[in-house]
């Protein structure tokens, strides 16, 4: 964008996530915090008093039409419920809005291709919410993969679960086709992991779950085929001691990273070991992977970058996820 070194932001939706997301907009330094909405009177203004009391000049508005007519927001953040992100998604950018789409970004992959297809049509930035990608952590894994200690990549694990506390039980009142359940709310980062680490996508995948008298998936666990004898294994669940953490390993040796979509600022710890006896242990600096998911998303608007984060990307993992639910539905391996 010419001749603006900040990127004006506007909220759609006075979702609980923004006790993360709206402090990293504030804070950031090529960020400023216009605008919050919310379809329930005098939710905005509630959230913005809870999260960002200091910010007294931003506008609070009970319609999110109206924020997405107002020429003086260049981006959005959508945080509303996973089964609203498309229709909200392609307002905002038919309004010409850059768009910051919460994980996942869509229930199907129709709903993708049409929030790429309107974001190719008005030249706007859409990118899905992954804000752990953005934590230095994985560089350090990265670089131990690189090194070669570990030899070849052939498994990955990742366990995300907690026990659901009674306030965040709306995750799970409604069905997995209306957006609930442990899959579409936890699933997509252990997908992601899965598909990141060996940076390619599964050939199929068999699951099982657990669901509730509203048709969510409390818990639910499978395993992806990569092909060659390569696999991945998650486990996601409301139901269980918190975890938040993969595991890789390799021809030679293993990484463990313990907190990976944890609450930001948690002192990270990278450890790895090797089959000829060596054992690390690396206490990593802090960071904040929401700030730093808002510096990335607004330097690529201000500056003409390619988002982290790409439609395709956006696309295979919900392909793998959708397949996943079908697995743990049907009892079947399925093909992706
Ligand atoms: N990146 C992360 O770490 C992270 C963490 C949690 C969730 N998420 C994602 O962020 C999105 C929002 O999740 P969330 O848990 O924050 O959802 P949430 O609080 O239920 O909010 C979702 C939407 O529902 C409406 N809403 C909020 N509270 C409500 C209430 N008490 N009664 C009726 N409607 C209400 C809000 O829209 P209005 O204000 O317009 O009514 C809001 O935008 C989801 O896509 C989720 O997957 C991401």
């Amino acid at each position: 964008m010419k001749n603006q070194s900040v990127l004006r932001w506007g909220i759609l939706g006075a979702a609980r996530v923004n006790e993360r997301l709206m402090p990293a907009i504030v804070s950031s330094d090529n960020a400023k915090l216009i605008a919050i909405a919310s379809r329930r009177q005098g939710a905005a203004a509630e959230v913005l008093a809870k999260y960002a009391p200091q910010e007294t000049d931003v506008l609070v508005l009970d319609d999110p039409e109206q924020l997405l007519n107002n020429p003086d927001i260049d981006a959005v953040y959508l945080p509303m419920a996973n089964e609203e992100h498309t229709e909200w998604a392609i307002k905002a950018i038919e309004q010409g809005k850059h768009v910051l789409i919460e994980k996942p970004m869509a229930l199907n992959l129709e709903e993708i291709e049409a929030i790429e297809a309107a974001a190719i049509k008005y030249k706007v930035i859409a990118m899905e919410g992954f804000m752990y990608v953005f934590h230095p952590q994985h560089d350090a894994v990265h670089k131990l993969i690189d090194s070669g200690v570990i030899g070849e990549v052939r498994t990955v694990k990742t366990c995300f679960s907690f026990p659901m506390k009674p306030a965040r039980l709306y995750r799970i009142t409604r069905g997995i086709e209306q957006g609930g359940g442990a899959m579409w709310d936890i699933g997509p980062y252990a997908v992601h992991t899965a598909r990141k680490w060996f940076d390619s996508d599964p050939v199929s995948v068999i699951s099982m779950a657990k669901l509730n008298e509203h048709g969510a998936d409390v818990s639910l666990s499978g395993v992806l085929d990569y092909g060659d004898g390569k696999f991945a294994h998650f486990d996601m669940s409301f139901e269980r001691a918190r975890r938040s953490e993969y595991e890789i390993i390799g021809t030679l040796g293993g990484i463990k990273c313990e907190t990976v979509w944890n609450n930001p600022n948690d002192a990270p710890v990278v450890s790895w070991w090797t089959d000829a006896g060596e054992r690390h242990t690396m206490q990593l600096e802090a960071a904040n992977h929401f700030d730093l998911e808002i510096e990335h998303f607004s330097d690529c608007v201000l500056n003409g970058k390619t988002p982290a984060l790409s439609f395709s990307d956006a696309k295979a993992n919900c392909k793998t996820i959708v397949a996943a639910l079908e697995s743990a539905s049907t009892g079947n391996k399925v093909e992706i």
